[in-house]
């Protein structure tokens, strides 16, 4: 079966009969890559000047291409929507070229390929992304110091293997998600960096046999540095790798928030209370508050994953050069990127109609997570660490015989689990010194929580790629 009508293509000269409707309906990725037409544009633009300079095109001619560009620009901007023939965005806009300036547009092809064109317009649309990535995130970040200060005075249990472990500043728990944001940020700024080295003038693999320059595309298109190798250019998507491994990364941080808050806001816990713009009802039970819209970022990092996964299995083992595999790269990236855009701004606005339960937090602190105070006590008082672990461990023995807290042992129970407990480690009991004990840098205690939330303050206050500090 071939398709009827002839339709524009950019590469039908060497065939004698249609492409068949079957091969077209899978080749075809306007669906998916529709959205780059103002960064094909923009290349475009760049392109006609540099045919210009290099003499290959006449002012007049460049005049035509621009004005015909600016046209289509124009149309696409006013929701100009693909035609069912059209095969990729590059086919689209040289027909839409063709429409505007008529035959001239022919001569904007010259010396270039969709090849190194598809690699510059999604390098300038990744760019673009790390930057709205950036700033979604930064919201979220502020949404977190902000709670983190709601809470900054308020002690909770911290957990190791999901048992009480140590008694935590509230503040130190929220901002503890603050931080993998922060180098997920970070590594985006990199992402842009290392997205911004120009591909065009590589044509289709080895490169443009016209003098046009380079230098000025680089200039005029924003990049920061030429591809070195026409057959390397044209291949590498190392940039939609890197992007969707920063998305995936992400992805698993806002999974473990996600999860933090999901099950603090259980009734078994009952440390956090989810708001109402951010959740949803049961259509059985009516009690019910879900926090679907971290559920639903709980389960974005899967997909994100899956997006990574997919175009490294692409990559790999692809021979040299462009193939069209390739095409498929943009599906895993804009589907990353999307999901991350929608996911961040629920969660910042989930965490922050989220309120905390302070009594429920103090009062899920046990004695026992007091132990390693104990033990500090005994080790200030001369005994080793490990003499000191075996007596705590004899107390908390028999604090579960006697199925009571460390306070309401009494002293004999402290000094026959050893003969240097004395009154005064009752205060060691108090959550608050135990945390105020930990005032090195990283730590809980209060004045280590003030410095943390002060860096995170300036943190995001530098955007990406503006230099920290
Ligand atoms: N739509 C293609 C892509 O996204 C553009 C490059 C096509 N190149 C080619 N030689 N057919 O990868």
């Amino acid at each position: 079966m071939t398709e009827e009508r002839q339709s524009h293509k950019l590469w039908g000269g060497r065939f004698s009969v249609p492409s068949a409707v079957a091969l077209d309906a899978l080749n075809r990725s306007i669906g998916t890559d529709f959205r780059l037409w103002p960064y094909d544009l923009r290349l475009s633009k760049a392109w006609a000047v540099a045919l210009s300079q290099a003499g290959i095109i006449n002012i007049d001619e460049r005049q035509l291409i621009e004005t015909g560009l600016d046209k289509v620009a124009a149309r696409l901007a006013a929701g100009t929507t693909p035609e069912q023939a059209d095969e990729d965005v590059h086919t689209m806009i040289d027909r839409m070229l063709h429409e505007e300036a008529g035959d001239i547009a022919s001569k904007l092809h010259t010396g270039r390929s969709r090849n190194d064109q598809v690699s510059t317009a999604t390098r300038l649309w990744t760019i673009e992304a790390c930057g709205e990535l950036d700033l979604s995130i930064r919201v979220l970040q502020q949404v977190m110091i902000d709670q983190a200060l709601a809470v900054e005075h308020v002690l909770m249990p911290s957990y190791t293997h999901m048992q009480r472990a140590q008694p935590v500043s509230a503040a130190h728990w929220m901002l503890s998600h603050f931080w993998p944001l922060e180098r997920d940020r970070a590594r985006l700024a990199v992402v842009a960096r290392n997205t911004a080295m120009l591909p065009l003038g590589s044509g289709a693999i080895a490169g443009s046999a016209y003098p046009v320059s380079r230098a000025l595309l680089q200039e005029n298109l924003g990049f920061t540095s030429l591809s070195q190798n026409s057959i390397d250019a044209v291949g590498d998507r190392d940039f939609v790798a890197e992007i969707l491994f920063c998305v995936a990364l992400l992805g698993v941080h806002l999974s473990r928030l996600a999860e933090d808050l999901i099950m603090y806001g259980s009734s078994e816990f009952g440390f956090v209370r989810f708001g109402e713009a951010f959740t949803t009802g049961s259509s059985m039970m009516p009690q019910k508050r879900n926090p679907d819209a971290l559920e639903l970022a709980r389960a974005s990092g899967a997909r994100t994953l899956g997006d990574l996964t997919a175009l490294l299995a692409t990559l790999k083992g692809l021979p040299s050069g462009y193939n069209k595999d390739l095409q498929d790269d943009k599906r895993a990236l804009f589907g990353a990127v999307d999901l991350m855009l929608l996911v961040l701004p629920a969660v910042a606005g989930s965490l922050g109609e989220i309120s905390f339960d302070k009594d429920r937090m103090q009062s899920a602190l046990s004695s026992t997570m007091m132990a390693t105070d104990l033990a500090d006590y005994l080790v200030g008082k001369g005994v080793s660490f490990r003499e000191a672990h075996e007596a705590v461990g004899s107390l908390i023995r028999e604090g579960e015989r006697n199925d009571c807290e460390l306070n309401d042992l009494g002293g004999d129970a402290f000094s026959t689990a050893h003969p240097l407990f004395g009154d005064d480690v009752i205060d060691w009991l108090d959550p608050a010194q135990s945390v105020s004990r930990r005032g090195l840098p990283g730590g809980t205690a209060p004045a280590a929580v003030r410095s943390q939330i002060e860096a995170a303050l300036l943190a995001i206050q530098s955007a990406l790629g503006v230099s920290r500090g």
